[in-house]
């Protein structure tokens, strides 16, 4: 007797990668509710797998997780993965009917980035399952509207960007950063850290637009692979209105100072705290102080840059 087993449904597989803002510049809000911005981005290998699966026509999108804190993930509609799928859809003129699975390996809500890389992951990956053969630039684009971090997150590496953050230019590099990041179980919303960050620059304390002439030596050191130097230029405009929301915080970055990090500064909008460490054993020194210390839910020790969203075979 044979048995005729069902060819299982086509499914790909990408990766793409969350992010430590080196540094972030915020200029005063605009009539369209966005601040200008003038970042640098580097993708660190902390990485968010998406899975896409052929599903029957009319079937729809569906979204289940699996990872750290999967339970704060919302699987439907409001998920950037979602929205990423039907804006593939419609740019190509089909149906959005795919069963995404998420596999996170970047916290929850802590300001990496993490749900743009779901975002982002999303795109290759329905761009190679329904065989769109999309550009990267048509891809950046449909990025670019789902959310100011998705294009970094196609891109990775390490990159300049301006305007909502979105307009990325490659940045120079050698070497590899040692990260460690310290999670919070309770993530905190970006447009409430930005919405607190008006509230303490007021009205005319933002410059209209953040330039980059005050991160030369940031730049300088990526190019020399300058650890130390790089620590020391760390910047993050939006840490003031992290802290004032998350005071415990302070403590976070000063267990990290105290366990010799070269730079250690509320990543993105946070509630996560990035530490810049001299090699990979002294990034689990410190997170090892974090866990002591009680001062992080969760610990992660990473490198940069890392690549952009990226097919698995
Ligand atoms: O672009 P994204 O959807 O990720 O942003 C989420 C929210 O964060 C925005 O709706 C806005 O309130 C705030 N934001 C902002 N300025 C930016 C990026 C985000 O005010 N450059």
């Amino acid at each position: 007797m044979t048995h005729l087993a069902a060819a299982p449904s086509p499914s790909v597989r990408v990766r793409a990668p969350g992010k430590v803002n080196l540094s972030l510049r915020v200029g005063a809000l605009q009539d369209d509710g966005h601040h200008p911005l003038s970042t640098i981005f580097q993708a660190v290998s902390l990485y968010e797998e998406v899975t896409a699966t052929q599903v029957p026509e009319g079937a729809g999108v569906t979204i289940t997780v699996d990872g750290p804190q999967a339970d704060l993930v919302p699987l439907d509609r409001t998920n950037l993965a979602w929205r990423a799928a039907e804006a593939l859809a419609a740019h190509v003129g089909m149906a959005p009917d795919v069963a995404l699975h998420l596999a996170k390996g970047v916290p929850v809500a802590g300001g990496m980035a993490g749900g743009s890389a779901d975002a982002a992951a999303t795109l290759v990956a329905c761009d190679a399952l329904w065989q769109a053969g999309l550009s990267r630039d048509d891809l950046a684009a449909l990025a670019a509207d789902l959310g100011a971090d998705v294009p970094f997150a196609l891109l990775g590496h390490t990159a300049v960007g301006t305007g909502r953050g979105h307009l990325l230019t490659p940045a120079m590099t050698r070497g590899e950063f040692h990260w460690v990041f310290a999670a919070q179980a309770e993530g905190l919303s970006t447009p409430v850290v930005f919405g607190r960050f008006d509230e303490l620059t007021g009205p005319a304390g933002a410059v209209e637009e953040p330039g980059l002439e005050e991160d030369t030596a940031l730049m300088q050191a990526l190019r020399a692979g300058d650890a130390v130097a790089l620590g020391q230029a760390l910047h993050n405009d939006l840490q003031a209105a992290a802290l004032s929301l998350r005071p415990e915080l302070e403590r976070t970055i000063d267990v990290a100072t105290e366990a010799g990090a070269l730079g250690a500064f509320v990543s993105g909008s946070g509630p996560t705290v990035a530490a810049l460490a001299r090699s990979r054993q002294h990034a689990l020194a410190i997170a090892a102080s974090w866990t002591a210390e009680g001062a992080a839910d969760s610990v992660w020790c990473t490198s940069g840059p890392a690549h952009g969203a990226r097919l698995l075979p």
